[in-house]
Formats: structure tokens, sequence, C-alpha cells
């Protein structure tokens, strides 16, 4: 695939606005060995969270991450910190049942009075605000989803209520309103965590890349430069590293786009998101003294990218035409694992895993997902009962609510794998200043990028996960693999897992 990276680029600094105004951490890369508690590998909002829980109930603990504190799939959020998940309430209840949805919410619920709590309890600076969160409805179809997803979510318990008064500065027919939800600085959040963790025998390592865990007693995580013994490992890696616990079968990665706009004063008190398609999500934050309105959506299966530079485009207009925003100041994508039946995974590695724990398939809601499965996982190894754990365990047999979407899905991977053997262009000679190709020579396929001083680099386009070849994302600059979502620089460095191994570097073609 050939697509041009600066013609026709999308507007806007390709950062993340959180992770561009958050300032950096500096804590230590790992040298040496280390034993503690529990070792928590990956330091999002999953990692830290429960890094921190396990240090209040009186654990050590050594967070290890591989690039810094909050600048993973949690950096590239949106910042809604709600249990209202769109129309999750409807779709759970139908593929599992009424019990499993009430139990999702209160997990959730929980999450964000967690999260609140924290913010208040160690004093962190991260614009986090109480905001009313709606699902909103256009059509007459999605009036129909919104007033059964207010109905049942308020049968369950939740803050929920139908309103035909949305704040929205255009026409909408009515939404699902859920009060006293929130929203945060997602990074400035996770540094609050960190600074919370780091000390009194306990870690923060950045730029430490687990390399291989050992289960065991003691369990072992092994890094470049030295390794941590621990009593238990939570991996909290977003996909898990290395491709443990085979969850690249069990959820798909699904990617997003937003773009984040200046603007002179707030002008929305509230969250959003349309029960409508094509799906829009808008926030408005304050950030270092500047407005921005955030429009987020042109969320796709990871092998069904296409031009990612005009799902930017078609973000900027939204926000143009419908929020009255002037200029993409910031952009960013990100992906996260939707799981097969609907719910995420927190509990051991495998049936067969004595001290592996896992976090993952946080459905694009982490930040209350990935909060409830750390305070799931700081119960499990702290001996205490957790009501949630069975809705989250993550070897749950669901064959009902996920059988048909394993065919599915893996039809569809299977459909990325041929298109990618078939894909592929005979030569570089024409690749423009910020494009990139996969060229097919004496039977091997290589991944070729000409950066914009017109230096071109050369790695294997063979992705190091299973094999798929990976394809250019022309508005990121990066190589992303249509199979399980690993990413990698142009360089080959690995992004994002379930790929451990950076593509090497191979020869010009
Ligand atoms: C566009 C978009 C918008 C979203 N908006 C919202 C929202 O508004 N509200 C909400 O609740 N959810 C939202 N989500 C979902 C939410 O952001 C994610 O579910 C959540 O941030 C995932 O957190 P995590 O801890 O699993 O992963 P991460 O934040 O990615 O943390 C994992 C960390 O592990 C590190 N790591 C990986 N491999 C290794 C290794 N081998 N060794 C050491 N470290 C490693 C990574 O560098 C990373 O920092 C959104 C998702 C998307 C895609
Ligand atoms: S992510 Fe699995 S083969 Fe690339």
């Amino acid at each position: 695939m050939n697509a041009a990276a600066n013609h026709g680029r999308p507007e806007g600094e390709p950062v993340s606005l959180w992770v561009a105004t958050a300032g950096t951490t500096d804590y230590p890369a790992l040298r040496g060995d280390v034993e503690v508690d529990v070792a928590v590998i990956g330091a999002g909002i999953a990692g830290m969270t429960a890094a921190l829980a396990l240090k209040r109930a009186g654990r050590t603990v050594a967070v290890l991450e591989t690039a810094r504190v909050g600048t993973g799939v949690t950096g590239h959020t949106t910042g809604k910190v709600t249990s209202l998940h769109r129309l999750a309430y409807t779709g759970i209840a139908r593929s599992h049942s009424t019990g499993t949805a009430r139990v999702y919410g209160q997990a959730n619920q929980a999450a964000v009075e967690h999260v609140a709590q924290l913010v208040a309890d160690e004093a962190i600076d991260c614009d986090f605000r109480r905001v009313a969160n709606y699902t909103y409805a256009e059509s007459a179809d999605a009036l129909e989803l919104v007033r059964a997803e207010a109905s049942l979510a308020a049968r369950l318990g939740l803050p929920a209520t139908f309103t035909a008064e949305v704040p929205l500065p255009f026409p909408v027919r009515g939404a699902v309103r859920f009060d006293g939800q929130g929203q945060i600085h997602a990074v400035k959040y996770l540094q609050g965590l960190a600074r919370a963790v780091h000390g009194d025998g306990s870690f923060v390592f950045e730029h430490t890349r687990a390399q291989n865990v050992h289960d065991g007693s003691p369990a072992v995580v092994d890094t470049e430069n030295g390794w941590v013994r621990a009593r238990d490992i939570i991996v909290a890696t977003n996909v898990p590293c290395g491709g443990q616990g085979l969850f690249y079968l069990r959820s798909h990665p699904h990617r997003s786009y937003i773009v984040a706009g200046r603007v002179d004063t707030l002008p929305l008190d509230a969250t959003f998101i349309s029960a409508d398609q094509p799906m829009r999500s808008i926030l408005t934050a304050s950030v270092n003294g500047t407005s921005y309105v955030l429009t987020g959506g042109e969320g796709h299966r990871v092998s069904e990218s296409g031009d990612t530079a005009a799902r930017y485009r078609r973000l900027a207009a939204f926000a143009r035409d419908r929020l009255d925003v002037d200029k993409v100041a910031y952009r960013w994508s990100t992906q996260d694992g939707m799981p097969l039946d609907g719910l995420p995974y927190a509990g051991l590695m495998s049936p067969t895993a004595k001290h592996v724990y896992v976090i993952t398939g946080l459905r694009k809601w982490g930040l209350t997902n990935g909060t409830a499965a750390a305070l799931i996982l700081t119960d499990t190894l702290t001996g205490r009962t957790n009501a949630w754990a069975p809705v989250f365990n993550s070897n749950r047999i669901t064959p009902a609510a996920s059988a048909g979407r394993f065919v599915k899905e893996n039809i569809r991977t299977f459909a990325a794998v041929v298109a990618g053997k078939v894909r592929g262009r005979p030569g570089h000679a024409d690749l423009l200043p910020g494009e990139g190709t996969v060229i097919k020579a004496n039977g091997g396929s290589t991944a070729v990028y000409k950066d914009e001083e017109g230096h071109v680099h050369a790695v294997s386009a063979t992705c190091t996960h299973l094999g798929c070849t990976v394809g250019f994302n022309a508005a990121e600059a990066t190589w992303d693999c249509p199979c399980h979502g690993s990413r990698f620089t142009t360089d080959g460095a690995v992004i994002q897992g379930p790929a451990a191994k950076d593509l090497p570097p191979a020869p010009m073609p």
C-alpha cells in the first residue's frame, strides 16, 4: 500500500493533546535485580491503578514501563471517566444477562468514584471535573435505543435518565444521561499515581521493557538489564506482551481517531457520544489555561484502516460544522482490545497460571474498566473476595456470547493476511518524502519508508508476532499489522504489541 503522508496530510500536530501538555517524567530504567511482592508490567491506567492499590494494601511493587508513564493507549484516550459506555448495558444484557450488566455497571460506577477519590487523596492536579455524560440520538431508530438504554440502566441502579434536553449546539432527538460522571487529563492523573507509587520499597522503572515472564515461586520478569523477582506478576501492557494467554484470539484491536481544536471559551459542560453512526465522541477540556474541543470517532478494526488521513479530515469537518472549531491543533489515534463477548479480562493469564495475572480487552472504556480490573486483581492478590471478579474472569468460557464473533473476527483476520500476501509494489523509485510502501522481492517483503529529508529506511515487512505483512499508515507514519494490531515505527521499533520484537533492518530491495 502506498499513501502520501505529506500531500493532503491532515491538519494539526500529530501528537495527543494529553501527552503534549503533561510534562515528562524521569523515573530510572531498571539496572540490576529487584525483589518486591508484585511486579506490574505497563504504566497505563490498569497497571498504575493496580500498583497504587497494592501499595496501599501494604505490598511492595515494581512497575516496569517500556516507554514513559501514561504514554500508551491511556495517553491517547478521550478522557471520559464514566459508567455510561454508549449503549453497553443493552448489549451486555442481551448477550449475557441482566445480572451481568448490573455487575458491569456497579464495577464501572465504583471506578468513577475510585478515580475521584484518588485525585482528592493524592492531591493530583489533573483537571478532573464532574460532568454529566450523554449518549445522544439524532435518528428515530437511535432514539428508541437510547430510551431503552436509559430505562435498563436506571433499573440496574445507575444514575441514568432519558432526556430530550441535550446541551449540544445542534439539534438531537434525545439522550440517555448519566449524572455525576467525570473527565480527566489522563497523563497527569497517571503521573500523579506514579508519584504515589515510587518510594518506600516500591519502584517505577521507565524505559524498561519486560522481555520474558516466568511463572513460579518466585515469579520472574526478565528485562534487558536485570530482573524483577516477585510473588505475583500483573501483565497490564494493554495487549499481553509476547501474545501470552492467546488473548489476541479472544479480542481484536479497534482503532479510533481524535482531533482537538482550540476555542475561546469552554462551550460545553458535559461529555457526549452518538448512538447513531458514524459514531462521534465529544469532550471539552481546559488544559494549562487553554480551552479545547475534542472530537473522536472513525473507529475501525485494525485490518480495515483505509485512508487514515481522510478519517482525520472527516472528524475535522464535523468539529467545524457542528462545534464551531476553526482549526485542529492536535490529532492522534490509538487502539484498544474489543473482547469477543463484550466483557473485559482480569484474572490469571491462563487456566494453568499460578502467579501471572493479566488485564486486557478494556473495550475502549478502560479508564473505568481498567480501574475496576485493577481493583479486582488487588483483591485477588490480597486474599479478598471481589463481587465483580466472575464477570471479568480472564478464563471464562462464554460460547453463547462469543462463538459467532470468534468465527467472524478470525475470518476477517484471515482476509487481511491474504490481502497482505498479494499486496506490494515492485520498487520504491517513485516514493515521495513521507511515503511508505511494501516491496515484494526475492520471495520476501520489505517495508520501505522515505523520510522528510529523502533518506530511505528499510525493515522487514513480516510482523514479528505471527508473520503477517505490515502496511503503511500514512497519517501516523507507522507500520501497522492488520492481523492482531501490532504497530512499529518506520525504523521497526515496536510501538504496540502483541509483537514483542522489533522489525529487523532489511537490505534495500
Ligand atoms: C481513541 C480512543 C479513545 C478512548 N477514550 C476513552 C475514554 O474517554 N474513556 C475511557 O474510559 N476509555 C477510553 N478509551 C479506552 C482507554 O483509553 C483504554 O482502555 C485504556 O487507556 C487502556 O489502558 P491500559 O492500561 O490497558 O493500556 P496502556 O495505557 O497502553 O498501558 C500499557 C502500558 O504498557 C507498556 N508496555 C507494553 N509492552 C510492554 C513491555 N513489554 N514491557 C513494559 N511495558 C510495556 C506500554 O508502553 C503502555 O504504557 C479510548 C480508547 C481509544 C482507542
Ligand atoms: S500482530 Fe499478530 S501477526 Fe502481526
